[in-house]
C-alpha cells in the first residue's frame, strides 16, 4: 500500500510545484479567471523531483557513473541499431514499401521527415536505445538504495540527469548549444528556421528542435513504450475507442464559419510538424500492413511501426481492412541534450512565422523564391497567379490523373484539402502583391530586402489575425485580453508544447465539413464536393472561378463544432485510395501515445480541473451520456487519452474549447507572442516597425486579405469567422473604410539614409 501511495504522490507533487511557481505573482486572478492556468508553461521543472532522489544512497550511485560509463552504453547502442541493417534490407528485398497512391503514401506527404530531422532523428533514436540499457543496468540499484520500488519513470528522470557530453553523440549537444554570431542576433528579419531568436539560446524554436512538455513524458518504459493502462495491461486499441464514441452526424456551429477551422489549419502548419520515421539505414518509408490493409507477418515488423490493428468494425469489414499502418513520429534530442524518454521532433520552426508558407529551412525557401523583385516563384493558369507546381507531383500528391496538379509550398501538407491550398494561394499573391508596392515605392532595395519588408509585413499580418480575430473566437475575448496585455521576455520558452501540437491543434479536425461548398458571389451554394476525393489532389483550384467560390464558402458555410461528432471522411476514407481510407482520429490518438502524452487525467488537474478518481468527477465538465460512453471504453478514468477527454468537455462559455483544451492553447498562444524577439508589436527588435506603421498592421483584417487577393470576390464580412448576420454584415472589397487597407506608403524609405520617413 505505501508503495502506491508514494507512486501517484509524486507525479502530483511534481505538477502542483510547477503550476504554484509558474503562478506566483503572474496573475493574481488567474485562481478564478482562468482555472489556474499553467500560463507561463513550457519545459518541465526538472527541480521538482521527488525527495527520495536526492537521497545520500541514490545521489552515491548515480556519482559513480562516469563519463566511460555513458560512452560504453552509447558504444553498446549505436551496436543494437546497426543490427537493423539485416531486416530493412530485407524488407526492401520482400517489396514491403510505401506504394503511390495508397493511404500510408497519403500519410507520409503530410508527415515524411526532411532530411535534418532524419539526421539527428538517428542520434535521438540511439541516445534512447542507450537510455532503456542506463535504465536496466541501474534503475534496479537505484530503487534499492532509493528504499521503494522506483516506476520507470521515476528512474528515467534521474537518468536524465545526465548529458552526451563525452560520448559519441555530443555532436548533437554542440548543435544545441553553440550561440550564434553576434551579426545573427542583430538581424533586422528574423531567420528563416527560427534561429538566433532567443539570445540566451540561440537554438529555442529552431526548425527541427524537439517540442517542449507541460508535464513529465509518459511512456510504459520510462523511455520509448506506448503509455499502459494505470492497471498496466495496453489501452484501449485506438479505432476501437473511435468507433464506440465518434459520430459522423452533423452539429454546425451557430456562429462560426468554416473560416475558422482553416485558419486553426493553417496556424497548426505554421507551428508544427512531427516527422514519420522511416527505415535508419535505406532511409526508405516504413509500411507496417499490407497495402490491402492486411496484417503483415511479424518477421517483416520494423520496430519503429505501431499498426493500428481493426476488430469487428463494421465499416473496415466492408473493405476487408484489418491494419492501418502507423509508423512511429522520429525523436528529436532533448533540449538539454541528455538521456531520458522520447521528446518529439518539431520539423516548423517553433514561431509563429509563416514558416508553411516560406519553408522552414534555408533550401526550402531558396526553392520557393523568384529572385526578383522579392517576389515567391509562382505558376499561372488563365493569366492568374497559383502556387509553384510540385516538379514531382505523383511523390508530392496523391494523384489519380497524370494531369492532376500538385503545388509547393513551404509546407509538404499545402495539397491536404483544396481550401488549405486556397488558403497558402491567397498569401502568396498577398506576399506578391506587397513586393509589388513596396518595389514602387522603394526603388533602390534590391530582391533580398524587398523579398525580408515583405515577410515580416506578411508575417506581422498572420499574427494580427490569429490574436486578433482567431483568439477571440477560439478562446474568447478575456483570454484573448491577458494575453495581449503581455510583453516580450527571453526567459519565455515558446517551444510548440508537445500537448498542443499532438492532441489539441489534430482535435480542430472536428470543425471539418466534409462536404465543402462552393458559393456563388451572392452566397448561395452553387455545388458542394466531397473531401474524399481531394486529399492530396488540389488541382480544382486552378479551374476558373473555384478560387473564389471556395472563398466565399470558407466565409459562409458553417463550421462544425469542436466535439466528437467527426466527418465521415475524415474518419474512415482519410487519404483514401478509392478502396479504403485512414481514420484521422485513431492517428490522433495513437501519435499521442506514441509522443508520450500524459492522460487527460493528469492535463486536467494541470489545468486546475478537479482531481477525478473515478469517472464521475469528469460529471462537471461533461453530460453524464458522454461519461457513460466513455466508461464502457476504458477500464480506468485515469486512462483517457487527451484528445478524447478533451473533445468530450463541454465547452467553456465564449470558447470553442472545453477546460482543459483552452488551458493549453492559451498557455501557448501566450509563450509564442512573449517568447518571439521578432512579434511584430516588441519594439525590442533589431527593426521595430514604426508607430505609424504599427497602426497600419493592426488594421488587417482576414476579411481584406480574402478581398485583395481572389480573383473577383466583390464582398466580405469583416469578420469572417463569423457568419453573415446583422452585427456582422457584406460590405463591399472596395470600401477601404468598411474593411480597411493597410497603407504602405509609411514603408516608403529615403535613399540617402535609408531612414524611414514618418
Ligand atoms: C568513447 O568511445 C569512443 C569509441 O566510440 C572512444 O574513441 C573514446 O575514446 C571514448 N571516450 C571516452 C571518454 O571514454
Ligand atoms: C539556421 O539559420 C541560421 C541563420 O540564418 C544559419 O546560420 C544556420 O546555418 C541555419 N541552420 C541550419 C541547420 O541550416
Ligand atoms: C490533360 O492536359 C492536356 C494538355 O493540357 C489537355 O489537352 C487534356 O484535355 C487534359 N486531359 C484531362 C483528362 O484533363
Ligand atoms: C457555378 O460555378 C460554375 C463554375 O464552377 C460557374 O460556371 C457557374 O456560373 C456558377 N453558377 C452560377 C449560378 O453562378
Amino acid at each position: 500500500m505505501k508503495v502506491e501511495s508514494a507512486k501517484i504522490a509524486i507525479p502530483l507533487l511534481g505538477v502542483l510545484l510547477w503550476v504554484l511557481s509558474i503562478h506566483a505573482g503572474i496573475f493574481s486572478d488567474a485562481g478564478t479567471l482562468y482555472l489556474r492556468l499553467p500560463f507561463h508553461g513550457g519545459p518541465i521543472n526538472k527541480n521538482a523531483i521527488s525527495s527520495t532522489a536526492n537521497k545520500p544512497e541514490v545521489l552515491n550511485i548515480l556519482n559513480k557513473i562516469t563519463v566511460g560509463d555513458l560512452n560504453d552504453t552509447v558504444n553498446f547502442a549505436e551496436n543494437v541499431i546497426r543490427f537493423l541493417k539485416r531486416l530493412e534490407n530485407n524488407l526492401l528485398w520482400s517489396n514491403i514499401k510505401v506504394s503511390d497512391g495508397t493511404p500510408s503514401h497519403g500519410m507520409l506527404i503530410s508527415f515524411g521527415p526532411d532530411k535534418e530531422a532524419l539526421d539527428r532523428g538517428k542520434e535521438a533514436l540511439i541516445a534512447l536505445r542507450a537510455t532503456s540499457q542506463l535504465m536496466n543496468t541501474y534503475c534496479g540499484k537505484l530503487s534499492k538504495a532509493s528504499g521503494h520500488t522506483m516506476s520507470s519513470q521515476e528512474c528515467s528522470k534521474l537518468l536524465s540527469r545526465f548529458s552526451f557530453h563525452g560520448t559519441p553523440l555530443e555532436g548533437a549537444c554542440i548543435a544545441l548549444e553553440s550561440p550564434c554570431e553576434k551579426g545573427q542576433y542583430q538581424s533586422d528579419y528574423r531567420s528563416i528556421n527560427g534561429s538566433c531568436n532567443n539570445l540566451n539560446k540561440g537554438h529555442r524554436g529552431e526548425s527541427f528542435t524537439g517540442y517542449s512538455r507541460l508535464l513529465y513524458a509518459d511512456y510504459s518504459d520510462g523511455v520509448h513504450e506506448l503509455r499502459r493502462s494505470v492497471t498496466k495491461k495496453p489501452l484501449p486499441n485506438a479505432r476501437t475507442i473511435v468507433s464506440s464514441l465518434i459520430k459522423t452526424d452533423n452539429k454546425p456551429s451557430k456562429k462560426a464559419t468554416l473560416a475558422l477551422l482553416q485558419w486553426s489549419q493553417f496556424l497548426e502548419h505554421d507551428l508544427c510538424r512531427s516527422a514519420t520515421a522511416v527505415a535508419i539505414h535505406t532511409d526508405s518509408p516504413i509500411e507496417c500492413c499490407s497495402q490491402e490493409g492486411d496484417n503483415l507477418s511479424p518477421r517483416f515488423m520494423h520496430p519503429l511501426c505501431s499498426p493500428i490493428y481493426v476488430y469487428d468494425d463494421k465499416k473496415y469489414a466492408q473493405e476487408g481492412v484489418s491494419c492501418l499502418s502507423f509508423v512511429r513520429s522520429l525523436p528529436a534530442t532533448r533540449a538539454d541534450c541528455s538521456f531520458g524518454p522520447a521528446d518529439q521532433v518539431n520539423q516548423a520552426t517553433h514561431y509563429l512565422d509563416g514558416s508553411q508558407i516560406y519553408g522552414s529551412t534555408h533550401r526550402r525557401s531558396k526553392q520557393l523564391r523568384s529572385f526578383n523583385g522579392g517576389k515567391l516563384a509562382t505558376s499561372q493558369s488563365e493569366s492568374r497567379e497559383y502556387l509553384p507546381l510540385s516538379r514531382d507531383p505523383t511523390r508530392d500528391c496523391q494523384l489519380f490523373s497524370a494531369n492532376s496538379t500538385c503545388f509547393e509550398s513551404g509546407d509538404a501538407r499545402v495539397n491536404f484539402q483544396p481550401q488549405l491550398a486556397l488558403m497558402h494561394t491567397i498569401w502568396y499573391r498577398e506576399h506578391n502583391r506587397i513586393a509589388d508596392e513596396l518595389s514602387k515605392l522603394n526603388s533602390h532595395w534590391d530582391d533580398e530586402k524587398i523579398f525580408q519588408e515583405t515577410r515580416r509585413i506578411v508575417i506581422a499580418e498572420m499574427q494580427k489575425i490569429t490574436y486578433g480575430e482567431w483568439m477571440e473566437m477560439a478562446l474568447g475575448k478575456t483570454a484573448q485580453e491577458h494575453i495581449l496585455a503581455t510583453s516580450y521576455n527571453s526567459k519565455t520558452d515558446s517551444s510548440v508544447s508537445n500537448a498542443f501540437a499532438t492532441s489539441v491543434m489534430r482535435s480542430l479536425k472536428s470543425l471539418s465539413d466534409g462536404m465543402p461548398k462552393l458559393y456563388d458571389e451572392d452566397r448561395t451554394v452553387n455545388e458542394s464536393i466531397f473531401m474524399r476525393n481531394y486529399f492530396h489532389n488540389p488541382g480544382l483550384l486552378r479551374h476558373r472561378g473555384v478560387l473564389d467560390a471556395l472563398t466565399v464558402g470558407l466565409a459562409t458555410q458553417p463550421s462544425q463544432q469542436l466535439d466528437i461528432f467527426y466527418a465521415d471522411d475524415l474518419i474512415n476514407k482519410l487519404y483514401t485510395n478509392g478502396k479504403f481510407g485512414f481514420d484521422v482520429l485513431s492517428f490522433d490518438l495513437q501519435r499521442g501515445r506514441d509522443h508520450g502524452l500524459p492522460s487527460y487525467m493528469k492535463f486536467r488537474q494541470l489545468c486546475g480541473l478537479k482531481a477525478a478518481n473515478g469517472f464521475s468527477d469528469f460529471l462537471d465538465d461533461m453530460t453524464e451520456e458522454d461519461v457513460l460512453a466513455l466508461q464502457q471504453v476504458y477500464s480506468n478514468a485515469q486512462d483517457v487519452d487527451l484528445t478524447i477527454g478533451g473533445l468530450l468537455e463541454k465547452p467553456k462559455e465564449h470558447s470553442i474549447f472545453g477546460p482543459t483544451f483552452y488551458c493549453i492553447v492559451a498557455d501557448q498562444m501566450l509563450r509564442t507572442r512573449q517568447g518571439d524577439r521578432y512579434f511584430y508589436d516588441n519594439y525590442a527588435q533589431p527593426k521595430p516597425f514604426t508607430r505609424n506603421q504599427l497602426k497600419e498592421i493592426e488594421k488587417i483584417t482576414l476579411a481584406r486579405i480574402l478581398c485583395d487577393n481572389t480573383d473577383n470576390v466583390k464582398h466580405m464580412q469583416k469578420r469572417v469567422f463569423e457568419k453573415v448576420s446583422t452585427s456582422n454584415p457584406l460590405f463591399e472589397c472596395q470600401s477601404e473604410a468598411s474593411i480597411p487597407k493597410l497603407n504602405l506608403n509609411h514603408w516608403q524609405e529615403d535613399e540617402s539614409n535609408s531612414v524611414v520617413s514618418f
